[in-house]
């Protein structure tokens, strides 16, 4: 019998066939996995799958997005670059976003990209477009401010909006000049580029560490991000890095029309660009460049993972702009990904906050485009078995980028006499509990993801909701990360949300002793109490995306918070939601936005006494204030405001989740109803609107300061 696509979990659909309620569940399972993924990538320079499986993650989250544009949530990745600026480093809003680039793989797409340019221009199909080609530099970017010539800032890209203040480490970069030289040198300019490590410096400098017993790195960009974000600038000194320079950001004046010029105008004032970059016309000439330096790839001195075309002339890329977080006047063309064989060792189950049983690849180390590797992702349990995937294979490893790779295959003629097929385990490895495929009502299929059923008594689970209840967008603790989280976790000192708050009065009666730990003193001791005393008042909705329920992130979060109001009603509700037939049920699943999935989730977590035990702990502790108690006093309140432009300050959707958590309505377009249009850079025909209907305008800072930061 022929299946309806309801009937198959929306993860696997394709795009085309997704309905609408399937569509927002992919939606939000694809922005979460994104964000974790930026994480790994930008801050914790430990990538898990590869750029290939990462792009195609993005690409399915676009398409959906242009089926349903209504959908596009708020934290989704096409508003986002990269992953937030890492903890240790003071911030710095970039004045001009630092976006990223689409990607191209085939050739295909790349006479389709230079198409598309000669349509939107208005072109004929084989009209001359002038565009550069240089070399996509493995590093990682950083922008760099110079006023009067001289340098003032550098920041990385964080997460495209705000970056980590690195000025110290930079001034200490000798290839990077502190001051520039020639007579139209602007008043100011963000210089963008990479930084890097070549081969030669990347081999020396891992010779000595594990000469001297440090940390060796895996690949050059790794060495490189190692080295930049070091807090002790002297480290950073001892490190040789190289920069060139390929772009830039805030630019009230440019040394020339077109991106070609404004290069070797760089190259001029002292600053390194690359020599490889040269000036093509059309498809063909930029495919002949991408061969010729793929050819010399390894003879380069540096890593680069492919190569990016940018139209040449600047009043045609104005013309161009970007869509969400790329410019669609550049492409990046990547190198496909570099293949080895190794033996895999072992098969290790790892288990999420969720009690999901993620499988690694245990691989004998091997050289996959000059990094050794020993892990391997291996996604889930149907995956081993669709590639029949054994212990003592010899496995095909697929490298792209700087990431943990691939299995691609098993080479069957290699496989041991005596093996056999791969059992996933049903029990949990860290806790022993079952461990189940739960089935999709609808379908009645089984998910793809095995789960622990252990809960709260799981030790794995337990640290990796710790971990959820302290980040950035849950309670965001300043100074208690997720390395502090595990260490206070397996020293016992923190074992569940509520121990975080009796911290003190324990450390106090010398039941706990942090500063005896290593890397703690008496000074950060006393500054992490204090950042957790600042979050015992805490807004609803923050407070209940905290609690780790799955299927409820911070947009449902926000939802719950307003529809229940306060923090003891919400808990009294779910419990009596276990009632499927009782009003609470009814009520919760009336809720806008709230779905059957969403709230079987919710009321199962408050079917588990220990869940209950730990909100109550919780709420002795901490008071989290109802929206609208925080609306009450806001001077925006009940406002509609809009936001257009690019915003410097905040991100789009810290914007709004800020104004709606004070009472306002966001609104994607301008009408008679509009209150306020909060214009960024670069602000449009919103803008015209709002002054046509004599709608308030103000700057970000101006609505900054209204809100009253
Ligand atoms: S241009 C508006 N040129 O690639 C975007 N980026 O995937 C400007 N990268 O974030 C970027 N080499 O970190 C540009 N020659 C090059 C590059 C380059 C490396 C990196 C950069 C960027 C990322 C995008």
């Amino acid at each position: 019998m022929a299946r309806s696509s309801s009937e198959v979990p929306a993860a696997r659909l394709p795009v085309e066939k997704l309905e609408r309620a399937q569509a927002l569940e992919e939606l939000a399972r694809l922005a979460g996995e994104i964000a974790h993924h930026d994480t790994l990538y930008y801050q914790n320079d430990a990538p898990e799958i590869s750029d290939a499986d990462y792009d195609a993650l993005r690409r399915r989250n676009d398409a959906i997005e242009a089926r349903f544009p209504d959908l596009v949530r708020d934290d989704s990745p096409s508003r986002r670059v990269g992953a937030a600026a890492a903890d240790g480093f003071g911030k710095i809003r970039h004045r001009v976003a630092m976006l990223s680039l689409a990607n191209a793989f085939a050739d295909e797409d790349v006479a389709e990209f230079v198409q598309r340019i000669r349509r939107f221009l208005g072109l004929e199909a084989g009209a001359s477009v002038e565009m550069t080609a240089e070399p996509k530099i493995d590093g990682l970017s950083i922008s760099l401010r110079y006023e009067k010539g001289k340098l003032i800032e550098a920041a990385t890209r964080g997460d495209g909006t705000e970056g980590e203040n690195v000025t110290a480490n930079v001034r200490t970069i000798s290839s990077i000049p502190q001051r520039l030289v020639g007579a139209d040198v602007p008043a100011v300019i963000d210089v963008r580029g990479e930084i890097y490590m070549s081969h030669a410096d990347f081999a020396k400098l891992n010779a000595a560490q594990e000469a001297a017993g440090g940390k060796v790195f895996a690949n050059p960009r790794n060495a490189a991000a190692g080295s930049l974000r070091q807090l002790d600038s002297r480290i950073t000194a001892s490190r040789p890095l190289g920069f060139f320079a390929y772009g830039w950001g805030e630019a009230p004046k440019l040394p020339a029309e077109t991106q070609s010029g404004v290069v070797a105008a760089f190259a001029r004032w002292g600053l390194p660009t690359n020599s490889e970059m040269k000036v093509c016309d059309g498809a063909e000439a930029l495919l002949a460049y991408y061969r010729a330096i793929g050819a010399r790839r390894a003879t380069l001195g540096y890593d680069i993972d492919g190569v990016v075309y940018k139209l040449n002339r600047l009043d045609l890329q104005q013309r161009m702009g970007f869509v969400s977080r790329a410019p669609r006047w550049a492409i990046a063309h990547k190198f496909p990904a570099e293949k080895a064989m190794t033996v895999l060792r072992d098969i290790e189950i790892q288990v999420g906050r969720t009690g999901a049983l993620t499988p690694v690849a245990k691989l004998a180390p091997v050289t996959v485009g000059g990094v050794v590797v020993s892990n391997a992702t291996l996604h889930n349990e149907d995956e081993i078995r669709r590639k029949d995937v054994r212990p003592g294979d010899t496995v095909v490893v697929q490298r792209a980028g700087d990431v943990i790779p691939q299995i691609v295959g098993v080479v069957v003629e290699k496989r041991p006499l005596d093996s056999a097929p791969y059992q996933f385990p049903h029990v949990c490895p860290a806790c022993g509990s079952h461990a189940v495929r739960e089935l999709d009502e609808k379908s009645g299929e089984a998910d793809v993801v095995r789960r622990c059923t252990g809960g709260l008594i799981c030790p794995a689970q337990r640290v990796e909701r710790l971990k959820h209840f302290v980040s950035r967008n849950a309670f965001d603790i300043e100074g208690l990360g997720e390395k502090s989280v595990q260490v206070f976790y397996e020293g016992g000192f923190i074992q569940s949300p509520p121990d975080i708050f009796t911290l003190e009065a324990r450390d106090r009666a010398g039941e706990v002793a942090i500063a005896n730990l290593e890397g703690w003193g008496e000074q950060s001791v006393r500054k992490l109490f204090a950042a957790i005393d600042q979050r015992r008042r805490v807004a609803l909705d923050r407070f209940i995306f905290a609690l780790g329920i799955r299927h409820v992130g911070e947009t449902t979060a926000r939802v719950l918070a307003r529809a229940y109001g306060d923090a003891g009603e919400f808990r009294r509700a779910m419990i009596a939601a276990s009632d499927r037939d009782g009003e609470a049920w009814q009520e919760l699943n009336n809720i806008d936005g709230i779905g059957k999935v969403v709230a079987s989730a919710i009321v199962e977590f408050f079917a588990e006494p220990a869940n209950v035990d730990v909100v109550d702990k919780l709420l002795a502790e901490v008071s989290p204030e109802p929206l609208e108690a925080i609306a009450a006093t806001s001077p925006v309140s009940g406002k509609t405001v809009v936001f257009t432009g690019s915003l410097v300050r905040l991100t789009r959707s810290e914007a709004k989740a800020q104004a709606e958590r004070l009472g306002a309505k966001v609104s994607g377009s301008v009408s008679k109803k509009t209150d306020i249009v909060i214009a960024g850079a670069d602000a449009g025909s919103k803008l015209k609107k709002a002054a046509e209907l004599g709608v308030t305008v103000m700057s970000e800072d101006e609505w900054i300061a209204l809100i009253g930061d």
